[in-house]
């Protein structure tokens, strides 16, 4: 089965690119920058990365990202990103990147784009790995920076497919950005949020009346709220889902507890994604195993998830076809049946 899931052809939907900053990453940037960073070794680290909630992790995560500085450091995050994924067999990935963590530090927005925009196009030409941009607005700071942060991307507009909510969940709902994402939607930009992760089913709600979010991010407290299921079901509404991740900020306490597989059962359009796979303990194939084994996922559940991410991408429908066609050919071969 684990060769099945290293063998499927997959899409990334939810991951943060200063989430993949690995350890080694960190020390070689650490040095190269003359950053005093406040950990000895990579085991040091490792030790660290133990977190109660999101909160917990936000504040190592922010932490972390101290040591990108130039557009050479971004460019080296992504590209690290890219060679691991091409071992993955993931063939899009749409990267969220968090610019006011920089800006809020001195560095440029420019630096930080430019850096990862060149590292897509060699993805893209030296990996065949295509990708989109997704800006996300820092929930835990007010809508006028996230006014200010979406005029700062103006020049970089053709770059960004999508804007994005992330950051501390719990008292930041999506009503408090309405008017951002209303200015962000008018200039072009597609619409996700990160709701339902650690907030009640009740902020998925307002990211899709209020944000119209064309996905929610993570989303798995929708379940609390059967009309909400319901509504997600009809719509056919893709949930981002990263299974590791809600076990490391224990949202569930153990991966046989996850409602990945029930929301699958009844038709909820569920992705499977790493988030932050350098603090999480894996990237996308390590998320499908691990759901895999604990929920006891088929190869025809496995098919589906990345069926479903291939619907709910940001691409045109002569790509999506050309995925289908490669995922079901995949399947017809290896189906075991
Ligand atoms: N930023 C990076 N990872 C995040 C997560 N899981 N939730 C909210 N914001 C994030
Ligand atoms: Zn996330």
């Amino acid at each position: 089965m684990n060769d099945f899931i290293r063998g499927l052809p997959k899409i990334e939907l939810h991951l943060h690119i200063e989430g993949t900053l690995e350890p080694k990453l960190m020390f070689e940037l650490a040095k190269r920058n003359k950053i005093d960073i406040p950990f000895e070794s990579v085991e040091d680290v490792r030790k660290a990365y133990n977190f109660s909630n999101l909160q917990s992790f936000l504040d190592i995560y922010y932490q972390g990202t101290n040591v990108l500085q130039t557009e050479q450091d971004f460019y080296d995050l992504a590209w690290a990103y890219f060679s691991r994924i091409h071992n993955q067999n993931v063939r899009h990935a749409e990267l969220f990147f968090d610019p006011q963590t920089h800006t809020e530090r001195g560095i440029l927005f420019d630096t930080v784009i430019k850096g990862i925009h060149r590292s897509q196009e060699d993805a893209q030409s030296q990996l065949g790995i295509s990708s989109q941009l997704i800006m996300c607005f820092l929930r835990h700071l007010s809508p006028e920076a996230g006014m200010k942060l979406l005029d700062e991307a103006r020049l970089y507009k053709d770059w960004i497919i999508a804007v994005g909510l992330d950051s501390s969940e719990k008292d930041h709902p999506p009503s408090l950005f309405e008017k951002v994402f209303d200015k962000a939607r008018d200039q072009g930009y597609l619409i996700v949020a990160h709701a339902g992760e650690e907030g009640p089913a009740e902020y998925v709600w307002e990211a899709l009346d209020l944000l119209k979010s064309r996905r929610i991010d993570h989303g798995v407290r929708s379940m609390e709220d059967p009309k909400l299921i319901d509504y997600l079901i009809k719509n056919q509404i893709p949930l981002t889902v990263c299974p590791l991740s809600n076990i490391k900020l224990c949202i569930f306490s153990k991966m046989g507890d996850h409602n990945l597989k029930q929301m699958l059962d009844m038709g909820v359009c569920v992705t499977i994604n790493s988030d932050d796979p350098a603090y999480f303990g894996g990237y996308i194939n390590e998320n499908f195993i691990a759901v895999q084994h604990d929920l006891n996922l088929s190869r025809a559940d496995l098919y589906k998830i990345s069926s479903n991410a291939i619907t709910a991408a940001f691409l045109n429908e002569e790509k999506k076809q050309n995925l289908k066609k490669e995922l079901d050919a995949y399947y017809l071969k290896n189906s075991g049946k």
